[in-house]
Order: structure tokens, then C-alpha cells, then sequence
């Protein structure tokens, strides 16, 4: 295997001239004495009456279709998978990381303790309903980990921002749909617990946003040819290796449940792409060259991507239904 290429100079050295930037930034970050933590939203095993508030909570769970629990699961096994992305992050920021007082470093650390808390609560929340098998969940995190995560991003740094301004909408769109759905079902306390999870994914997506939106205004070629290169591929999503020690094809079937439940789907995908081409202003950037054709592939992304979805979205809802080994192999 041939060696990983050194990281981007440049653009290194623009991320790291944009500290001050990112230092009025890490508002979006909660403060630790105000933020939630899983406990707030699970039943309290402390209280006089735990036994009854564990059974208002099973019950709820009750309600909640076999197809919705598959998400939830896949959702959260892509969460608890947060060293991988830990991990990538780090190394896109690897120069300046080690310096634990720097904004970058500052936010990279705030953030992965508020994403740790994802997991942990839909992980607790799962465990509770006892309508799934948690045992096939942990095999299949424990292989997420194991096999890591390649975003593509390497050896561009500005690549990694804006991978992470496409997930953290993804995963907000998701756990906010997810959210509706359930409440719908009869389930108001796993509705809380998505609507707080998109609620984190939210102030997530705005500081990767507006720090890619900051690489535009500085460097607007290096940043429009870093957009292009993640779209020249369909954005690898964080779970795409998950493996349950049996499905090969996990991750695809785990997303066809996804589209066909409506929690996340293929024109969702499309908006986000339609969103940052609008946000970061691409039409509007006075680019040249290479950066120009960039530009020009980039504007037409939204609208192939909307025909796209169009036809994947009726060959996905004519699957056979599929065992999932999370549910007890039952099929959806
Ligand atoms: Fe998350
Ligand atoms: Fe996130």
C-alpha cells in the first residue's frame, strides 16, 4: 500500500489562520453546565416510582412499526461509531490539534463530547423498549469501529469541512423526521429524544457551514474544486461499513427502510446538495480555469441529483422485504 500523501499545505494553513473565526464560533458549542445529557430524557432508576416510569416509557415504545425501529437502529449505530469520525477529524486538523488552547482543537473536542451523547442516549432508549436484539447492535458497532470510515477527504482538508456541512444536515433532517414519525406512532418520549438529537446536529451544521462558507470568501477556487471533488462521488455516508457478522449489504438495506419510512431519502439528499450550492454562493463566486469549470459542474449538481432521486426513489419502494438481525431477523 502506497503511503498517505501529506496533507494540503495551503489550505492547512488557511484553516489555521481562521482560529479568530472559529474562536467567535464555539458559542455553538453548549455550555457544559446547560447541556442535556441522556439521563434528562430516559426514566429516573433513582425515583421511588422507577418501576412505572419504565413501563410509561416500554409502552410508548410499543407503538413505534418495525421498519421505524431499523432506522433508529442504523442511526444509532452510525452515532456510536463517533471514534471513526473523531479520528478523521483529527487528522485533517492534525497540524494544530496537539495544541489544546487553540479554537480549532477547542471545537473539535466540544463537539465530539456532544455528539458522544447521541449514542449513548438512543443506545439506552433501544435497550429499554426490549423490542430489539442489542446484542446484534453492539456486534455490528463493534465491526463499524473496527472497520473505520473513509470520508474521501484525505489529503484536502477543506474536503473534511465539507463533508461535515453535508452530514450534520443530513443527520439533522434524519433524526427530526425520525422524531415526527414517532410522535405520530404515539411515542413522545423517543420524539423528544430525536427532536433534542437534530436539535445538537443543528448548531453542528451552522459552525461547518459557516467555516466552509469563511474558506469560500478566502479562497474561493481551492474551496470550489474541494466541493467538487466530494460530489464527483455520492457522499459516503459515516455507516456505509456497518456489518452485522451477516448482511453483506447492511448499509444499502438499512438505507432502502430509511427512504421507504421517509427518515432520510434520496431527495433529501438532493436538497442538501441544493442548500450549500446556495449558501456558499457558488453561482455568484468570480472564479477562473479549473475553478470556473468546478463551478459550472457544481451548479448543475442540485438538479441532476432531484432527477436522480426520482427514478431511485421508485426502484427502491419495489424491494422485497428484508430480515434484520437487529429485530430478531424479523422482515420488513
Ligand atoms: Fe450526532
Ligand atoms: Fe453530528
Amino acid at each position: 500500500m502506497s503511503q498517505l500523501e501529506p496533507l494540503m499545505q495551503e489550505p492547512l494553513d488557511l484553516l489555521h489562520s481562521m482560529q479568530p473565526y472559529v474562536s467567535e464560533n464555539l458559542q455553538l458549542l453548549a455550555p457544559i453546565d446547560k447541556a442535556w445529557q441522556p439521563t434528562d430524557y430516559l426514566p429516573d432508576m433513582v425515583a421511588e416510582d422507577w418501576r412505572e416510569q419504565v413501563e410509561r416509557f416500554r409502552s410508548a415504545s410499543q407503538s413505534i412499526s418495525d421498519e421505524l425501529l431499523v432506522v433508529l437502529v442504523g442511526d444509532m449505530v452510525t452515532e456510536e461509531a463517533l471514534p471513526n469520525y473523531a479520528i478523521s477529524l483529527n487528522l485533517i486538523a492534525q497540524e494544530y490539534v496537539g495544541d489544546v488552547k487553540l479554537p480549532w482543537s477547542q471545537w473539535l473536542r466540544g463537539w465530539t463530547a456532544e455528539e458522544n451523547r447521541h449514542g449513548d442516549l438512543l443506545n439506552a432508549y433501544l435497550r429499554l423498549t426490549g423490542r430489539v436484539d442489542m446484542r446484534a447492535i453492539e456486534v455490528t458497532v463493534h465491526h463499524l469501529i473496527n472497520s473505520g470510515f473513509n470520508p474521501k477527504s484525505y489529503p484536502d482538508p477543506y474536503n473534511g469541512l465539507v463533508y461535515t456541512s453535508f452530514q450534520e444536515r443530513a443527520t439533522r433532517i434524519s433524526h427530526g423526521n425520525a422524531g415526527k414519525l414517532v410522535l405520530a406512532d404515539g411515542d413522545s418520549y423517543l420524539a423528544k429524544i430525536c427532536q433534542r438529537i437534530a436539535g445538537d446536529e443543528s448548531r453542528h451544521e451552522v459552525f461547518y457551514t459557516r467555516m466552509m462558507g469563511r474558506v469560500f470568501d478566502l479562497d474561493p477556487a481551492g474551496a470550489m474544486l474541494a466541493f467538487r471533488s466530494m460530489m464527483r462521488t455520492i457522499i459516503a455516508m459515516p455507516g456505509r461499513l456497518m456489518y452485522d457478522g451477516k448482511d453483506p449489504d447492511l448499509f444499502d438495506h438499512f438505507a432502502i427502510i430509511a427512504q421507504r419510512t421517509g427518515v432520510y431519502t434520496v431527495r433529501d439528499y438532493a436538497s442538501i446538495i441544493e442548500h450549500l450550492v446556495k449558501t456558499w454562493d457558488i453561482a455568484g463566486r468570480s472564479v477562473t480555469g479549473l475553478a470556473a469549470k468546478a463551478q459550472e459542474y457544481l451548479c448543475r449538481q442540485a438538479e441532476r441529483y432531484q432527477r436522480f432521486a426520482d427514478e431511485m426513489t421508485s426502484a427502491l419502494e419495489k424491494r422485497p422485504p428484508i430480515a434484520f438481525s437487529w429485530i430478531h431477523d424479523r422482515k420488513v
